[in-house]
């Protein structure tokens, strides 16, 4: 079936449809938003489509569990899926168009990354320690503009280097869209909201709220230390949670992705950390000065 008119949402599964539809929007000169997504939403993404609701005139959501992001295939497996919980989330968010494409409508070929140069931003943090993980989501990202031609994409701080390899995407790629970035949405003590979450023990789940703590301590203490010396500081107070184990602590730039040494005057810069709780990864970061 091509699309489903479900409550006042449309949903499409293939790429033909979904352009149809998107034309009539575009013949009547409404403007696209776009918020891309693997699914498992939770209010941080609700949070993007209502800036998205904000902003343009259709919102259009798309989930897909991309494949070629993944450089570890039981991360890819244990993925969170729940499409009909997904679609009476986007319907109460009162979302106009979700596109659910399968793996085979998005990869007729087979599950291939297009090889991007993002340059030194791609060799840093995520890019080091997720090989390919950047090809990956380029080449979804890249095929997604191409299809909705939206004209503001919407996308998450919470993975702020994927936010800076997007805009470095848009450049490469000439893409006429508009790129928003919007704030990390938390839990009430402070985790950052991820559909990983979800896989959490009860242990681990009591535990994460530590990764947040100790990047507040970061933010309000960081003239008191050296960068490095922060870094070491943040990386023990996680680590002080059994369940909790840090793959990296880094201090970058927010404009180019950086290493900060000593502390810049007049450059924004941010603390970004990775963390195992078992063998779920998560990622968070905040703002420093
Ligand atoms: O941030 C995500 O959920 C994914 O990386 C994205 C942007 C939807 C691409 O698959």
């Amino acid at each position: 079936m091509c699309s489903e008119l479900h409550g006042f949402m449309l949903i499409y599964y293939t790429i033909e449809s979904l352009r149809a539809k998107l034309s009539e929007f575009r013949a009547q000169n409404q403007s696209l938003g776009f918020v891309p997504t693997m699914g498992a939403l939770h209010q941080g993404h609700l949070s993007l489509i209502a800036e998205c609701q904000k902003k343009t005139k259709v919102s259009i959501c798309s989930i897909f569990v991309n494949p070629t992001q993944f450089n570890n295939t039981n991360d890819l497996a244990k993925y969170p899926v729940d499409l009909e919980r997904d679609i009476d989330l986007l319907k109460s968010a009162g979302c106009d168009i979700l596109f659910a494409p399968s793996a085979a409508e998005m990869y007729p070929n087979g599950p291939e990354s297009n090889h991007f140069d993002f340059g030194k931003i791609e060799r840093v943090m995520e890019g080091e320690h997720r090989p390919g993980h950047f090809n990956g989501v380029g080449t979804v990202v890249g095929k997604f503009f191409e299809i909705i031609e939206p004209d503001i994409a919407f996308f998450g701080e919470k993975d702020f280097q994927q936010l800076a390899i997007i805009n470095k995407l848009v450049e490469l790629k000439n893409y006429d869209v508009e790129i928003a970035g919007c704030p990390i949405l938390r839990e009430p003590d402070g985790l950052a909201m991820s559909s990983r979450n979800v896989r959490l023990t009860k242990e681990q789940r009591k535990a994460a709220p530590t990764i947040f703590k100790s990047l507040q301590f970061a933010k309000y203490n960081y003239r008191s230390f050296t960068p490095n010396t922060l870094k070491e500081k943040v990386q023990e107070l996680i680590n002080i949670e059994d369940e909790l184990n840090v793959e990296h602590v880094e201090i970058r730039t927010a404009d180019n992705l950086s290493e900060v040494v000593e502390w810049p005057v007049n450059t924004d810069f941010r603390i970004f950390v990775a963390v195992f709780a078992g063998e779920i990864r998560l990622i968070d970061n905040e703002q420093l000065n």
